[in-house]
């Protein structure tokens, strides 16, 4: 359903029937406490897994039971915490490639460049070498950059459609349409990575050092080919990995990049701060370290800003398995009833958040956001089946943040009712590709 107001869902949630199921949209932070820390809801609605499935096969995101656990436990601790460090070069190499792109795509200033198609490659750059520890040449979907972005924007609108529609969930069907099969083409060349990735594991002899720590295809295939789950599982859960992993940032870097081109102030706010952290001298383009990137606060308030007007994830669809009640015990939700906790309207009710459409980064900067309320701000989703690379995935937006912002001025072509022209889906997407024009710093005199 489109994001603006032509929704028809209210600003506190509202309900609608797909077919025979009731479904229920959550907007209040007391509900999203309720179902997804207090009563626990893990299990994702087969209305929504069964939409995915086509593309995703049996992983994280469609998974639910003890299948899902199992593939949770494993995947946890490839993404933990202690690992960032080492994934510091794949996310400034990453940031390197979405800079050298919108320049070139841009013209020097020339031309609007499309920052999802730039920024998803630069992402599947870092994942392929954080992730997989390949280098990204070999696992990298030989396609146009804008092809790849457009089959992904056209399946998440896919998803939606297939989640009303059953009926269009035949992957036969879709081979007759030519966005179909530019789909299935996407899906091919990302299937085709994944299992030269497999298969360069398999070949290796040995382990290598010891290490408390292994990286997701490390943990998933050991040398010689022995697996951790089954084999086609370990496929499909390495396409869902991929796919979260890329798409994801790809579209947080656009609405942040197209939000710092429509706010001035702030792009030279945050600039001004990646001087003071990087001295302007020869080595200010470098790689930055762990401790300079948390000294970055007014950048990271950007990101929250984004994340709170349009968080990438905007719903998060729960299946009621026994009888629960909402609104403090006054609304019935009846046992087979889907929920949809949505952040997107979470994050603009405006108790939590005066002035709720204005992006005004300073809300985080004084750490005053979302204070009133535990739950009024979940960008990475809450309780146990929230976001496995939420870590990894706030370091690499802020190393590519940091990475273009010191090499490119970015103005606006996206207008703010191209940002809220949107689907809400798996992923947040603009009807339209979100377009900005990038100055070279050294041409635009700052
Ligand atoms: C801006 C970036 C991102 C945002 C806003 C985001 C947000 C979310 C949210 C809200 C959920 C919970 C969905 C639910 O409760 O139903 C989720 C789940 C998930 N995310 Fe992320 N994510 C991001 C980046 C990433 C990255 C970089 C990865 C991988 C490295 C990743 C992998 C996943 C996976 C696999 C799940 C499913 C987890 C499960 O069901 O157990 N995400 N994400």
């Amino acid at each position: 359903m489109p994001a603006n107001k032509k929704s028809g869902c209210c600003g506190r949630g509202g309900r609608f029937y797909a077919g025979p199921k009731l479904v229920i949209m959550v907007a209040h932070p007391d509900d999203v406490q309720h179902i997804l820390v207090t009563s626990r809801l893990v299990e994702r609605d087969p209305l929504t897994t069964s939409a995915m499935w086509p593309f995703v096969g049996d992983g994280l995101l469609t998974l639910n039971g003890s299948r899902w656990k199992t593939h949770r436990k494993l995947i946890n601790p490839t993404f933990h915490s202690e690992l960032l460090e080492n994934f510091l070069e794949a996310f400034h190499e990453g940031g390197l490639y979405v800079s050298e792109r919108l320049a070139s795509d841009s013209a020097g200033g020339a031309a609007p460049a499309d920052v999802h198609a730039a920024a998803l490659f630069g992402a599947m750059r870092s994942f392929c070498s954080a992730a997989a520890g390949t280098d990204p040449d070999r696992l990298i979907p030989d396609l146009p950059e804008h092809e790849a972005s457009t089959a992904i924007r056209r399946v998440m609108a896919l998803i939606q459609t297939m989640m009303v529609r059953p009926w269009r969930r035949s992957l036969s069907l879709l081979r007759l349409t030519s966005e179909g099969r530019a789909i299935l083409k996407y899906y091919a060349h990302l299937r085709k990575g994944v299992e030269e990735a497999i298969a360069l594991r398999s070949a290796a002899t040995e382990e290598g050092p010891a290490k408390t720590r292994r990286r997701l295809l490390e943990t998933l295939v050991k040398p010689g080919g022995e697996t951790a789950l089954p084999v086609s599982e370990v496929r499909d859960e390495l396409v869902t990995m991929t796919l979260t992993a890329t798409d994801t940032t790809a579209v947080c870097i656009s609405y942040a990049l197209a939000l710092l081109a429509l706010h001035p102030e702030w792009q030279d706010a945050a600039r001004r701060e990646l001087k003071d952290v990087f001295c302007e001298g020869d080595d200010y383009l470098r790689a930055p370290s762990l401790a300079e990137l948390a000294s970055l606060r007014v950048l990271e308030s950007i990101i929250k800003e984004t994340l709170r007007l349009f968080p990438v994830v905007p719903m998060l669809p729960r299946m009621v398995r026994e009888e629960i009640w909402l609104s403090k015990g006054r609304v019935p939700v009846p046992k087979g009833a889907m929920l949809f906790v949505t952040p997107f309207l979470t994050h603009r009710l405006p108790e939590f958040f005066p002035d709720p459409l204005k992006f005004d980064p300073s809300r985080f900067l004084e750490g005053r956001s979302g204070e009133e309320h535990p739950c009024s701000y979940l960008p990475f989703g809450l309780g146990s089946r929230n976001c496995v690379g939420s870590q990894y995935a706030r370091l690499e937006i802020k190393v590519f943040l940091a990475t273009v912002l010191r090499r490119l001025r970015f103005l606006p072509h996206s207008r703010w009712e191209d940002l809220e022209h949107a689907l809400l889906t798996i992923t947040l997407h603009t009807i339209k590709p979100i377009e900005v024009y990038c100055v070279p710093l050294q041409e635009s005199g700052l």
